[in-house]
């Protein structure tokens, strides 16, 4: 088992660090887990998507009502039982200890404030640490974006006064953070001057990423006596990590310093999936960016181009992460009754922008322009703007409609100038300062 999380890890690692490679490296390995991986558009295959606009029963839907009290909540229910896993809600005893109420930082443009959420009564269980930079001198609840990171906390900003966190480590043990990271610093300075505060979490504090670790995450508190799996529509690893933004979200709305309806989540990779299924399921999200989340997130898995459902849900790579129920999918995708254009289309009306690379060919970036298209008539129906082309823009040309596109020129995972990309996106569509 040890060798599957460092695999996870190295693998994690390695895609990231290509972000900073810029193109050097295209992310196209020729097989994965045993299984060859086409990049040939002319082998893709032909595939009908399932119309996010029709009932399960065949109905059409006419109005927007019908969406909202129907088609909405059928789509997510069909996302949990196949793709994610049905998650339980708000915990009972969950507490929130603001052990930072408000320290001047970053050369005084900033307020920083850190919580304790603790997910139960036992406060040696589950609990995440939460950053936030507040801009100083605001005096009215801010709009926040919210990035939910592979490294703990004090190694996202250049700031001595961050609780020094922890990691999982080897041993399935959790161990002190290490001073830095190879994962990018957050670019916190020019959401400050727009009157945005920012705010992370590591995702390991939730859920660690790894096989076999329902004992170790926030799922062990639901696992009962004797239980050590759980069903086949029940929560994989994206799932709790979507379920602790949920709880981060809990708290927000309790703090006077944030406006809770104006919360952006930001994600890269699997984590772009997690922020796609955290806004899907909790609406209280007011605004998506996904980066890279390729298959299993934005990326049409119809399509056989780069990573498939069977390379995701091999037993080696990362079936936990989903429910036990998408691996059925693995050799029968056209059955699966949900698409990334549906996963995209639980957003609207609210704004989603994917942010992909151009050589980040694994991760399907055209499939995730395909996914972004098909979910524009529900954008359109709900009044909202799509992309409005079906024609994919050239790597540096964002669309920011309120479903929006950007392809930077490179692989996979974020680059400084897609912050530039997050920073329009979110004045637009929050109308911050
Ligand atoms: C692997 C995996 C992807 C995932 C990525 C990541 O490459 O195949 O589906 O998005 O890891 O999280 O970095």
């Amino acid at each position: 088992m040890l060798t599957t999380r460092r695999r996870a890890i190295g693998t994690l690692g390695s895609g990231l660090l290509l972000s900073t490679a810029h193109g050097q490296n295209t992310n196209a390995p020729e097989t994965v887990a045993g299984i060859p991986v086409n990049y040939d558009e002319a082998r893709v295959g032909t595939y009908t998507l399932p119309d996010p606009l029709t009932l399960a029963n065949g109905q059409p839907v006419r109005d927007a009502q019908t969406w909202y009290r129907k088609r909405r909540p059928e789509t997510v229910h069909l996302f949990e039982e196949n793709q994610f896993g049905r998650s339980p809600g708000r915990p009972p005893g969950m507490s929130f200890d603001v052990f930072e109420k408000g320290t001047p930082a970053l050369d005084g443009t900033a307020i920083r404030r850190q919580v304790t959420i603790y997910f139960s009564k036992d406060k040696t269980g589950p609990k995440v640490d939460l950053l936030l930079y507040l801009p100083a001198g605001t005096h009215k609840p801010v709009p926040l974006l919210l990035n939910i990171r592979f490294s703990a906390n004090s190694t996202a900003v250049d700031d001595s006064g961050i609780k020094p966190g922890e990691i999982w480590g080897r041993d399935r043990k959790k161990i002190p953070a290490p001073k830095s990271s190879h994962f990018p610093k957050l670019n916190v300075a020019p959401f400050l001057a727009r009157g945005i505060g920012i705010a992370t979490a590591y995702y390991g504090d939730i859920e660690p990423d790894f096989d076999g670790e329902l004992v170790y995450g926030v799922r062990s508190l639901y696992l009962k006596p004797g239980e050590t799996a759980f069903a086949l529509d029940e929560w994989g690893a994206i799932a709790a990590w979507a379920w602790g933004l949920s709880r981060i979200m809990d708290y927000f709305e309790t703090d006077a310093s944030v406006d809770p309806k104006r919360v952006a989540v930001l994600g890269v990779s699997r984590l772009g999936k997690t922020v796609l299924w955290a806004g899907a399921h909790d609406t209280r999200f007011a605004l998506v960016i996904a980066s890279c989340s390729g298959e299993g997130g934005a990326a049409l898995s119809r399509r056989n181009y780069g990573e498939t459902i069977k390379h995701l849900t091999a037993p080696s790579r990362f079936a936990y992460q989903f429910c036990a129920n998408y691996r059925k999918y693995a050799d029968h995708v056209n059955q699966l009754p949900v698409d990334g254009h549906m996963l995209i289309a639980l957003m609207a009306p609210r704004p989603v922008l994917l942010q992909t690379g151009d050589t980040d060919r694994w991760s399907d970036p055209k499939g995730e322009f395909l996914a972004a298209a098909a979910a524009g008539p529900v954008y359109h129906f709900l009044g909202k703007q799509g992309l409005d082309t079906d024609k994919m823009p050239a790597a540096g040309q964002p669309i920011l409609h309120d479903i929006g596109y950007y392809m930077h020129s490179g692989g996979h995972g974020t680059i400084p100038s897609d912050w530039d990309q997050f920073l329009k996106f979110m004045n637009l569509h929050l109308k911050t300062a």
